[in-house]
């Protein structure tokens, strides 16, 4: 059998990792500057979190939501001690877009409305209701587009407001940082207003921090600079470091009923191990004050290189610009300079989402790597 084609995939096969680095099947070792896609928040192969997820599947890895599962608790006790969030509860998933459309549903239900905003430039997923408020008519099939959302300028709040006065509005929903976009941050003075128009007009207001949460800026989540509270905020990425596990924080005021969500691997013992053993490894480790001191050592010198035309983005989730179209650059990084590094849709923005756990030696070799790989980039054009 063929595999469906959908992805345009490197000629790279990837059989070992360790730390902030990833082998090949040919002995080469790549510094990985890219998460695999924000993915890998505590490193690769984390001695702890491998031997959690062995010691768990020698026990038990799987059994349904029927029966009591005390890791459930466990995580979500964890989370909501390290997030700040411990007086909302956690509804357990597999993915980003799930996590969305969960939010998306909780949303509808509360509010027994049906129409949501949403923000140009916006990724939040590919399931049908993630997908609808994704701005993104390249990915949206005809099927996704009978649900009822509105795309808005992220700076545009004449509009927002308007929209929200009509009163038949069930959610805004926003990126912490708009991370497929190109690493995109209206700011303070934007979140707060999205926040307080939300409360105005009694709208529910999610925060996707699936990209930009779990430490990565700094903060727990990236909305924790500016002292917001959304009502629903959705995780993922970050949060098994590569095993699949997505999730709702879900403000007091949404009450469950049994049968109101549900999913057959959410929440299962493997899936709650490996998230506590994140959340265990970001404490003990520090990691997410060392995103923040990463993060401003890697910007400083980061604009120290004059090509690099603009910065985006906090922490560890940084966009570079270029004058140029990026495409080369990163194929040079990877295949000669065997660095991986992010695109975006912006075709001239790099994405950097390293590992939390990276250190001063890693900054400083990538550093090297970017500017010979600019260096030839120089070359290639005369
Ligand atoms: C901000 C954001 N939301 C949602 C998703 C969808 O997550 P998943 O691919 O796990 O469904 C992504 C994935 O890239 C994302 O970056």
């Amino acid at each position: 059998m063929e595999l469906f084609d959908v992805y345009p995939v490197l000629d790279i096969e990837l059989t070992k990792s360790k730390g902030i680095y990833v082998f090949d099947k040919k002995g080469h070792m790549y510094l990985d500057f890219y998460g695999g896609h924000a993915v890998i928040s505590i490193g690769h192969s984390h001695p702890y979190y491998v031997r959690s997820l062995t010691e768990q599947i020698h026990k038990i890895s799987y059994y349904s939501n029927s029966v009591f599962i005390s890791q459930k608790k466990e995580l979500a006790n964890l989370l909501g001690c390290i997030s700040g969030y411990e007086n909302y509860s956690l509804f357990i998933c597999n993915s980003g877009s799930e996590s969305n459309e969960n939010a998306l549903k909780i949303a509808s239900f509360h509010t027994g409305k049906k129409k949501v905003i949403a923000f140009k430039g916006a990724f939040h997923g590919r399931t049908s209701g993630s997908l609808s408020v994704t701005d993104n008519h390249k990915i949206i099939s005809p099927f996704n587009t009978q649900h009822k959302t509105i795309f808005i300028d992220y700076k545009d709040l004449n509009s927002l407001e308007k929209e929200l006065k009509n009163g038949d509005i069930c959610a805004l929903i926003t990126e912490g940082i708009q991370g497929l976009s190109g690493i995109i941050d209206p700011g303070l003075n934007y979140f707060r207003k999205y926040w307080e128009l939300c409360i105005k007009y009694d709208t529910i207001f999610i925060i996707d921090e699936i990209q930009s949460g779990y430490g990565r800026t700094g903060f727990f989540f990236s909305h924790q600079l500016y002292s917001i509270k959304p009502d629903l905020i959705t995780i993922a990425k970050g949060m098994g470091n590569g095993f699949p596990i997505g999730g709702v924080l879900i403000h007091p005021k949404f009450k469950p009923y049994y049968g109101m969500l549900g999913t057959t691997f959410g929440g299962n013992h493997l899936a709650c191990v490996a998230g506590i053993a994140v959340l265990k490894i970001i404490l003990k480790e520090n990691l997410i004050e060392n995103a923040k001191k990463m993060g401003e050592i890697l910007l400083n010198e980061l604009r120290r290189i004059p090509k690099i035309k603009k910065i985006s983005g906090r922490g560890l989730m940084l966009g570079l610009e270029f004058d140029f179209p990026i495409d080369d650059l990163k194929n040079i990084l990877i295949y000669n300079e065997k660095v991986f590094v992010g695109t975006s849709n912006n075709s001239y923005i790099l994405r950097l989402l390293p590992p939390l756990s990276i250190n001063l030696s890693h900054i400083k070799l990538f550093i090297k790597k970017l500017k010979k790989a600019l260096s030839y980039i120089k070359n290639e054009k005369k």
